[in-house]
């Protein structure tokens, strides 16, 4: 991966705070009494944000490998982040071994990289691998939630959930915005561009 390097992320990204979690705190992290919900490849972190501030009695956790972005992340709501949101530095690969098996009530996949050409697709956020771990950590009945607006990624993604253990509960092939949704960054620019958005539901059969 390219490294993209401003003078102030370092010391944000290495000083403690409350917001960033680190792989070495997640096996004293998780509780067994309370939720969590789970973003994988969060941006700049306003959809979790809204999330976290929106459902104070859950924990949002989200997961990004860009480091530039996590920095951006974490100046953009240091002072403002409430405590049921963490933030994590990492290649969700590296961290399933971490998280305890059924644990999660749903996961979000918003406007995950396309990657196009068929040598790229294994790196997918719905490619079959990553369905498989999502199932190992999704409780029963847990969700996931994918957005895009992508529509080859689109189409392989529902291939990849039909030949999955996951029940697609929702196909929409252009998505409107509800009332209580958050649209993410991407989201807002894309919406902005009049690209239609694409959004499936699937869950993890009980
Ligand atoms: C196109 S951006 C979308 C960002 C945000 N979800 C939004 O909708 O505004 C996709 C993000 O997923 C992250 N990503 C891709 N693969 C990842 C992985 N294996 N682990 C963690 N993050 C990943 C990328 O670094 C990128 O920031």
């Amino acid at each position: 991966m390219r490294l993209r390097k401003r003078k102030w992320m370092d010391p944000l990204l290495e000083e403690e705070n409350d917001l960033l979690l680190h792989k070495e705190d997640l096996p004293s992290f998780f509780k067994d009494d309370k939720k969590y919900f789970l973003e994988i490849g969060f941006g700049k972190g306003g959809f979790l944000y809204q999330k976290a501030l929106k459902d104070p009695n859950n924990e949002y956790v989200g997961i990004e490998v860009d480091r530039l972005v996590v920095a951006i992340a974490l100046k953009t709501y240091l002072d403002s982040a409430p405590k049921n949101l963490h933030f994590i530095l990492s290649d969700v690969n590296n961290l399933f071994e971490d998280f305890k098996p059924s644990f999660f009530e749903a996961i979000y996949l918003n406007f995950s990289d396309p990657w196009p050409k068929k040598r790229q697709h294994k790196r997918r956020l719905t490619y079959p691998t990553f369905l498989e771990k999502y199932e190992t950590v999704l409780k029963n009945g847990g969700k996931i939630y994918f957005k895009t607006d992508n529509e080859g990624l689109f189409i392989d993604s529902i291939k990849y959930f039909q030949n999955s253990k996951f029940i697609i509960e929702t196909i929409d092939e252009d998505y409107m915005l509800k009332d209580d949704d958050i649209a993410t960054e991407y989201e807002t620019k894309f919406r902005a561009e009049g690209k239609k958005i694409y959004r499936l539901i699937a869950r993890k059969d009980d």
